[in-house]
């Protein structure tokens, strides 16, 4: 004890000694431990600010339909001025990224998708200076923009068709020309192949005297990807739009961008029941989906937008779209793309659950390949609300599905609101894909019904637009409906939506993965986060029944949470948020979800 008080009188040169070694140690203690604070420190940092996550995996990509989103000049259609006019919208809802359906000129025989000029914006929708306000417009809200790339096909009346139809010159073989084959004396198409909206894929061309391919519509033929100058002015449109600062692509129908060299080679019989022969799904598209020679196009884009990361730095993001399982969709990452998955959109088994959910969710996450991104959609222009496939009671919970998984999400509009789709009479269809099955079939495929306009406030055609006729009738619920009501009431469906933005943000659901908890047939959820984040545990009921379950095993791991995000539809005080929930034995209804702060 004595030795270990010493007055400075009684220190020997030894102790001095020591002491300078002690103190230097000490120093270099210190110094590295403020070394390991500031790694520490930076990388918690860089967890926090995500610096490690390009936007495209931090931000929800919203889909703008611009026909169906907000009309400034009251012709009834949608555009540019009126989603400028909007863009605070998605500020309140901390969206930071929006992808446009296609604006360019176009004969609108595919609303947009049958383009005959890629360079220029549709009168109906506005000009390119319109476009180029956008665009400063977003980026100075922090808002990137994602413009539809149509590569596969274009309009009939776009000038290299037009050229084509010559015959001669440069544009002869831009697309797939085919004098058919004889059969009894009869011409005939080379093949049996279909159209995706099913029928004819094959069209007779008096002028040319040979038969074009269209993939879709007749209007909508396809380019010959196997000639090098489509290749190269295709990637030329891209080099203009990345030109005017747009962020990302949303490339449309990318299986169909090639198809088999030889067109004399009929594809075979799916044999699916109840397929009637002139429907799509009748035969397996072994010469006209995802040939592996869409390789070299799709790496070719990713190159030109490479060149404009590599002036400012900034990433840029490419999305594919496709129908498909992760064995064929997941060939596209070593493309340079993101493909689309939507399996949380078609495929799943009717009246599914959480086991058939965390089956779906897992189908994306188990065969990602390593070191790529997940992402989720739950609908689009194409495909029916999630209202009408999950019901309206399940909206809340299907966004917070959306934005709690580990992956980037994207929302249809209308969705954040719980839009319902509206009742189109055959007569008055527009969808070309509806028109082809007639009477009888139309509503299983038209489109229609979920590109309704996006309902603003209660005002004259739900504030859309001020014509008395808009392009397609407003849902007429557009008076309860709409964002003005929702945006006021603390729990409606856009008010859950923006919470679940915002949550979203934190880096408890940024990275870390998803770890299941209790699922069973009616109970999905799962922990997000580590002990460095913070953790959520976030459960929803997406069965039929009730269920009461306990959650405090692992991976959650606690005894009771905090309640951050409700789906508004409890009538109890006790899951309120703010309110501390008891995890042993927590019950939920059907369409009932919670986010809680462990
Ligand atoms: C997919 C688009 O999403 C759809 O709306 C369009 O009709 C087809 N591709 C053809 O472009
Ligand atoms: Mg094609």
């Amino acid at each position: 004890m004595k030795g270990a008080l010493k007055t400075r009188s009684e220190e020997r040169p030894q102790d001095v000694q020591n002491e300078k070694q002690n103190f230097s140690t000490v120093f270099l203690l210190v110094q590295l431990v403020v070394v390991l604070a500031a790694i520490g420190g930076y990388m918690l940092y860089a967890k926090r600010g995500h610096t490690d996550l390009q936007w495209w995996k931090t931000s929800v990509i919203y889909q703008i339909y611009p026909r169906s989103f907000k009309d400034s000049d009251g012709d009834g259609i949608g555009d540019l001025r009126g989603i400028i006019s909007k863009l605070d919208y998605f500020q309140y809802l901390n969206i930071k990224a929006i992808w446009l359906s296609p604006f360019y000129t176009s004969p609108m025989k595919d609303f947009g998708y049958d383009i005959s000029n890629h360079t220029d914006v549709d009168p109906i929708f506005g000009t390119l200076k319109d476009f180029d306000d956008l665009v400063k417009e977003s980026h100075s809200r922090d808002i990137k923009v994602i413009i539809d790339f149509v590569p596969n096909h274009m309009s009939d009346q776009h000038p290299w068709f037009q050229e084509s139809l010559k015959g001669t010159g440069k544009y002869r073989d831009y697309f797939l020309w085919s004098d058919g084959k004889s059969s009894f004396g009869m011409r005939k198409p080379p093949n049996n192949w279909l159209g995706v909206f099913s029928g004819e894929c094959w069209r007779w061309n008096e002028q040319r005297k040979q038969y074009y391919y269209h993939a879709f519509v007749k209007e909508q033929p396809d380019l010959n990807y196997r000639n090098p100058d489509v290749v190269k002015d295709m990637n030329d449109v891209l080099r203009f739009w990345m030109e005017r600062g747009v962020d990302g692509i949303r490339v449309d129908a990318i299986m169909k961008l090639f198809e088999s060299e030889n067109i004399f080679q009929d594809e075979p019989r799916s044999n699916r029941p109840d397929v009637p022969a002139f429907q799509y799904e009748y035969l397996t598209h072994i010469h006209t989906e995802n040939l592996p020679e869409i390789g070299d196009v799709v790496r070719g884009w990713k190159k030109v937008m490479d060149e404009y990361e590599a002036k400012d730095g900034q990433s840029r993001f490419i999305v594919v779209e496709l129908y498909d399982p992760p064995a064929i969709r997941n060939k596209y990452y070593d493309y340079g793309a993101m493909p689309f998955n939507f399996d949380l959109v078609e495929g799943l088994k009717a009246d599914c659950g959480g086991n058939c959910f965390m089956e779906a969710i897992s189908n994306e996450y188990d065969n990602l390949p390593a070191g790529e991104w997940p992402k989720f959609v739950l609908g689009n222009h194409d495909r029916k609300r999630v209202s009408k496939r999950f019901g309206v009671e399940s909206v809340n919970v299907m966004n917070m599905l959306l934005l709690t998984l580990k992956g980037t999400p994207t929302t249809y509009y209308g969705e954040e609101l719980g839009m319902e789709e509206i009742e189109v009479s055959f007569e008055e269809t527009q969808d070309p894909w509806g028109i082809n099955f007639g009477k009888e079939r139309y509503t299983e495929f038209s489109r229609d019904p979920c590109r309704s306009p996006l309902q603003w406030d209660a005002s004259s055609q739900s504030g859309f637009t001020s014509s008395s006729k808009p392009w397609l009738p407003v849902n007429p619920g557009y008076k309860t409906c709409n964002v003005q009501v929702q945006k006021k009431k603390k729990d409606s469906s856009l008010n859950i939506y923006k919470s679940l933005a915002t949550l979203r943000e934190a880096p408890a659901f940024q990275d870390p993965d998803v770890q299941f908890a209790v699922v069973n047939d009616n109970i999905l959820s799962y922990v997000r986060g580590t002990a460095n984040t913070g953790r959520y545990l976030v459960t929803m009921n997406l069965g039929h029944d009730s269920s009461t379950a306990d959650y405090t095993n692992e991976p959650a791991n606690a005894k009771s949470g905090r309640v951050v995000i409700n789906t508004e539809n409890f009538n109890e005080a006790k899951f309120n948020v703010g309110k501390s929930v008891s995890l042993s034995s927590l019950t939920l209804k059907p369409g009932q979800g919670l986010v809680l702060k462990l």
